[in-house]
Parts: structure tokens; sequence; C-alpha cells
């Protein structure tokens, strides 16, 4: 018989976790549903746009729960540097290899902070003549936001805290845990 698996704990440098595995998965599962609501009517494949790298957990976990037609896509962009902190300046670094014009599309990101890299894609998206650009992010601290945003599927709100796991990193550290788990802060 196979052993069952134990849940990777926390390290000394993560001080809590935040939200768990199985609130995760309930929270994936609203959002999907309201998902495949929203566009029960839709003729043309939805294309999920995850942003690389965080987003590609949410991403697997959610498009996995839709039962409307939809295509999945990626992009690459930076905006932030390898120490975590903020550049304003988004840049596109890997752009998805469908065209967009007259789609909808339903950006998939990981967290809103700022609000920089979502304005950017929205602007970006919306000039490629995409038929409707939503949001979905995974988490959002609305304590960080610069710029107003509509929000049209987020997960959780969470307070100005580095966070990690479920796709969310500390220089490329912890990305992969099941859990959303806050570090302690960085000196
Ligand atoms: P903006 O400021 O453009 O930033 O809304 C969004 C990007 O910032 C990164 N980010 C985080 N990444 N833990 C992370 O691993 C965090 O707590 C965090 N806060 C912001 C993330 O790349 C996101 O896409
Ligand atoms: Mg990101």
């Amino acid at each position: 018989m196979a052993k069952s698996l134990t849940i990777p704990p926390l390290t000394e440098d993560l001080a809590q976790v935040l939200i768990d595995a199985d609130t995760i998965n309930r929270r994936v599962t609203e959002l999907a549903i309201q998902i495949n609501n929203d566009y029960r009517d839709i003729t043309e494949p939805l294309i999920l746009i995850g942003v690389l790298k965080g987003s590609f957990i949410f991403l697997s976990d959610l498009c996995r729960k839709l039962t409307i037609p939809h295509v999945v896509d990626f992009i690459a962009i930076s905006s932030y540097g390898n120490k975590g902190e903020v550049q304003g300046n988004v840049r596109m670094l890997m752009d998805i290899r469908e065209d967009m014009a007259g789609r909808d599309v339903l950006i998939v990101e990981d967290i809103l902070d700022s609000g920089n890299t979502l304005a950017y894609l929205q602007r970006n998206f919306a000039t490629r003549g995409a038929k409707s650009v939503r949001i979905a992010t995974f988490l959002d601290k609305p304590e960080r936001h610069k710029i107003d945003l509509k929000l049209d599927y987020m997960g959780f709100t969470i307070p100005d805290v580095w966070v990690v796991g479920y796709g969310l990193d500390y220089k490329e550290k912890y990305r992969t845990l099941p859990y959303i788990a806050e570090m302690y802060p960085v000196h």
C-alpha cells in the first residue's frame, strides 16, 4: 500500500500558513463556478492568459474546473527584480501565441500588488482588439494598490506581507508549496 503524503512543513523563513490547501481548493472551485456561469454563452473559446511564473498553479487548478470552452496561453513580463523589489516599469518578455482580436480574454494572475502589471496588460490587450478583457487574481493586497483596477475574480484578500507558495516565490524558493505562507520580513 502507498504511504500517505505529508504536507511540506514550514521552514525557519516562514512565519505561518495563511491559507491552507483545502481552503484554496474550495475557493478555486467557487471562482470556477462563477466563471463557468459568466461565460456560459461564449461562442469562441475563452483565452486564459497566465502570467508566468506565479500564476501557473492557480491557472492549472482553475482550468481543470472549467466546463466552458477555453484555451490556455502564457505571457512572461518583467516588473519585479529577483529580490522582490518593486519596479514600476512593466515589459513583455514573452507574448501569447494566439491572436486575441475579437476574443474573450481572461488574465490569470497570482497576486495584485501595486496594480502596475495588470493595468499594463489590460491596456495592451485592449489595443490588440480583444472583445473583452477580465482579470482573475488569486490574491489581492489592497493596502498596496497604486492604481484602481476592477477585479472580476479574486480568491483572497491578504495583508501587506510577503507570501509564498501556490506559485508565489521568494527568489524562486517555496513556489511549489501547496499552501500560502507568510514570510518573516527579510533584512
Ligand atoms: P504589481 O505591483 O504589478 O505586482 O501589482 C504584481 C506582482 O508582484 C509580485 N508580488 C509578489 N510575489 N509574493 C510573491 O511571491 C508576494 O507577496 C508578492 N507581492 C507581489 C508578483 O509577481 C505579482 O505578479
Ligand atoms: Mg506575478
